[in-house]
């Protein structure tokens, strides 16, 4: 059901632009006006810009550059994805509320935060989460076997390179989860299994999105050679634009990702794919192993053909090119 606020910023969207009294909102809303006020005083607090002239009413000038979930819902094409949305100014990890919300949670909800302090990797590793990113967490119960939960990385980094793509950026993918501009890491994907034996009780895929900020606004010894979205075009996207199209994408693939053979995502993983015919490294939790990609099999496998001359499969792993 719609709050009364994302209701009241709904109707001041349908005016475009014309005023609206506090008794018409009243009406539609089915409060009373001394509530209409206090919605409107907590929207003027969070940053929409409200006008109110005296026997006219109340004026909408802009809404918050922010990811607050009324914004991200209107105009959601999604049917699953983003229908429910946690937001958090500021908080740890996305994906550390994502996963103690997850048991009770419906699939599809999302924990969005706009500054994370404790912002997670791969490995254990620090992941920079700066003002005017987009993190977020999604929550999935999917029914698969746990050994192809790392397939779900690989199809959602399809999705973030297929939503930079309609912006016009030149987006790769690097295997496994990492989304590459111009050779830059701009995106990473961390998911999370909750798992008994065989059993998935739920996956968390989290996402992060260099987006309106520059490399500046990262530490320097996370800068990794990453970029952002504005570094790369000299302008800031409309974050909120983004996630809607980004949420689009990815139920679209998770849709292809249960009904059809997952050969035909990984067909558009591998024509968008920045790692094959690189000289790389791979760390796996136990060994480091090196030589060339000569591939990525139809299961998402990393097929690297090592010094020895030897082909390998590798399912999981961390990838580095050790040649530009
Ligand atoms: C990687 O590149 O190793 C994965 C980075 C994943 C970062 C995202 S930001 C949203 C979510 N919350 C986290 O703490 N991490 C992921």
């Amino acid at each position: 059901m719609k709050s009364k606020r994302s209701e009241i910023i709904n109707a001041f969207k349908a005016a475009n632009g014309k005023a609206i009294s506090g008794e018409e909102l009243g009406k539609e809303l089915g409060i009373s006006r001394t509530m209409v006020c206090k919605y409107i005083k907590g929207l003027k607090d969070d940053g929409y810009e409200i006008s109110s002239a005296p026997k006219k009413g109340y004026v909408l000038k802009s809404v918050p550059k922010l990811l607050y979930p009324e914004e991200i819902l209107s105009g959601l094409k999604t049917t699953l994805f983003g229908k429910n949305i946690h937001y958090y100014d500021e908080a740890g990890s996305s994906n550390d509320i994502a996963k103690k919300l997850a048991p009770t949670a419906e699939e599809g909800t999302i924990v969005v935060v706009e500054q994370q302090t404790g912002g997670r990797a791969r490995q254990g590793r620090q992941w920079a989460s700066p003002k005017g990113g987009i993190w977020f967490s999604t929550i999935l119960k999917p029914r698969i076997a746990l050994s192809a939960a790392s397939r779900l990385t690989l199809t959602f980094g399809l999705s973030v390179a297929k939503t930079m793509r309609q912006y016009g950026f030149d987006a790769k993918i690097k295997w496994p989860n990492d989304v590459l501009i111009n050779g830059k890491k701009v995106s990473g994907i961390l998911t999370e299994v909750e798992a008994e034996i065989d059993t998935i009780e739920f996956v968390v895929i989290g996402i992060g999105i260099n987006a309106n900020m520059s490399l500046k606004d990262i530490p320097e010894d996370l800068r990794e050679n990453s970029t952002t979205l504005r570094d790369e075009c000299g302008k800031s996207v409309d974050r909120v634009e983004f996630l809607q199209k980004l949420l689009f994408e990815m139920e679209q693939e998770y849709i292809r990702f249960s009904t059809r053979p997952f050969s035909e995502i990984m067909e558009e993983i591998v024509a968008l794919s920045d790692t094959i015919g690189r000289e790389v490294t791979v760390n796996m939790p136990n060994r480091i192993v090196e030589g060339t990609v000569v591939g990525i099999s139809k299961t998402g496998a990393l097929l690297l053909r090592k010094n020895d001359g030897d082909i390998e499969e590798i399912i999981a792993g961390r990838c580095m090119y050790t040649k530009k």
